[in-house]
């Protein structure tokens, strides 16, 4: 997205993830933002003044009491000046000061002074970003209306692995002010569940095989982010993966289709907005062996019957969820996905094309969504883009459907 002619004030608190400030600055200025840089005591132990002056082109600001600045109210001036705030990295500490209010230095002054949103962009170790004092106070934040993006998941700087990594500065600068800061999106899933079910299915042939696909999991793992990023409460329904849940999310594992099932049974009562981009069996061994198959004869042969269709199953409840599907085929993507659409009686079908190097097990994505009478098209973008752009469609087509069905229950009232 374009920040052309954007002011952003970039606040870097004191985590080992500053070091990646310079290059946010970058990804921000190339597209086209004013970044004026506002640097907390501790952060300058990780990053220097220079370089951030060198790439943002402007003076660094870190004291409060900085004579010649506050002649003119120096604070208050960067208070008014910015579009928005955006706090990269955000220490515990950080999230700590901003949720209580205090005004112990110039960057969070400035917060308090101004009416611009703010963004933070949470980075720690996996511990710290658990404990639940600071859960608390992201969660504070969020509901004063604070954006808070990420924190990413995978290795971190202390040698561990878990959720607390900084977002990439990428990433950062295709969000920091995405449509949804003002959007409807948050305003409308707040308090609404979303359920969202992800990864491949195994389907056993006997205790040690099973049979499988090459769904890695991320578009789902990404759609989950972006819900609970919009302000959903979540339920992730997962195959097996290999990616590091997401923090905020309630995870539930499964296996096989039969599981996914269940699974999306148990927790469709308090589900708004079922969306199925699970890879699951279409087929399963019709009997698992209760021991290992032996190797004696040339050939097998191996019978397969039908999984259940989760998502048809769902949308035929009489009290059914908004329900979004994925379709991703090799050929013909629009006639099956429209077909779908149809036969499963679905909101909105996602369409894309997977195959060698595409869809399946990469970080890269395009889409087709279809519905009754209409579609868009999302070009190649991250998965972590491109989930926010379909919850954003989402919550604007859920959001239609109910004020149709108030306008329908209305007029039934009337006659
Ligand atoms: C080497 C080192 C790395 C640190 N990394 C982080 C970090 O990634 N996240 C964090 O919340 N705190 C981290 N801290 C602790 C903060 O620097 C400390 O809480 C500090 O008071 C933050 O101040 P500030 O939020 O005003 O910048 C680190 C400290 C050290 C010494």
């Amino acid at each position: 997205m374009s920040l052309e002619t954007k002011k952003i004030l970039l606040g870097i608190s004191g985590g080992i993830a500053a070091y990646k400030t310079p290059e946010l600055v970058r990804r921000l200025r190339e597209r086209g933002a004013d970044v004026q840089i506002i640097l907390t005591h501790s952060a300058n132990e990780f990053v220097t003044e220079t370089s951030l002056q060198a790439v943002s082109g402007k003076p660094i600001r870190s004291n409060i009491w900085d004579k010649e600045a506050e002649a003119a109210m120096g604070h208050i001036e960067l208070a008014r000046w910015a579009d928005v705030i955006l706090i990269a990295p955000a220490t515990a500490e950080m999230l700590s000061r901003l949720a209580s209010g205090s005004a112990g230095d110039l960057l969070t002054t400035v917060c308090l002074a101004s009416e611009a949103e703010v963004v933070v962009a949470p980075a720690m170790n996996r511990v710290m970003w658990s404990n639940p004092a600071v859960q608390a106070n992201r969660k504070l934040l969020e509901d004063r209306g604070v954006q808070i993006l990420g924190p990413d998941s995978g290795s971190q700087a202390c040698g561990e692995e878990g959720a607390g990594r900084m977002l990439d500065p990428q990433q950062i600068a295709e969000k920091v002010m995405a449509p949804k800061l003002t959007s409807v999106s948050s305003l409308v899933l707040r308090g609404k569940t979303v359920m969202i079910t992800a990864g491949p299915t195994r389907e056993p042939l006997d205790p040690v095989r099973y049979i499988t696909n090459r769904s890695s999991g991320k578009m789902g793992y990404a759609m989950a982010v972006a819900a609970r990023d919009a302000g959903a409460n979540v339920i992730l329904v997962s195959g097996p993966v290999s990616l590091v849940p997401p923090t905020g999310v309630k995870v539930v594992n499964i296996e096989s289709a039969d599981d996914l099932l269940a699974a999306a049974h148990a927790e469709v009562a308090e589900t708004d907005i079922f969306i199925a981009a699970a890879a699951v069996a279409d087929y399963r061994p019709s009997v698992r062996e209760n021991t290992k198959i032996k190797k004696s004869a040339d050939e097998i042969t191996l019978s397969m019957v039908k999984t259940p269709d989760v998502l048809a199953t769902i949308s035929r409840l009489a009290e059914r969820p908004f329900c979004v599907g994925f379709a991703a085929e090799t050929d013909n993507v629009k006639d099956y996905a429209l077909g779908k659409l149809t036969k499963k009686r679905l909101d909105m079908i996602v369409a894309n094309r997977v195959g060698e190097n595409l869809g399946f097990d990469c970080d890269d994505n395009a889409a087709v969504v279809y519905w009754r009478g209409g579609e868009q098209a999302f070009p190649m973008a991250s998965k972590a883009q491109l989930a926010d752009d379909l919850m954003q469609l989402v919550t604007e087509r859920y959001k239609l459907r109910n004020s149709e069905e108030v306008i329908a229950a209305n007029s039934v009232a009337r006659d």
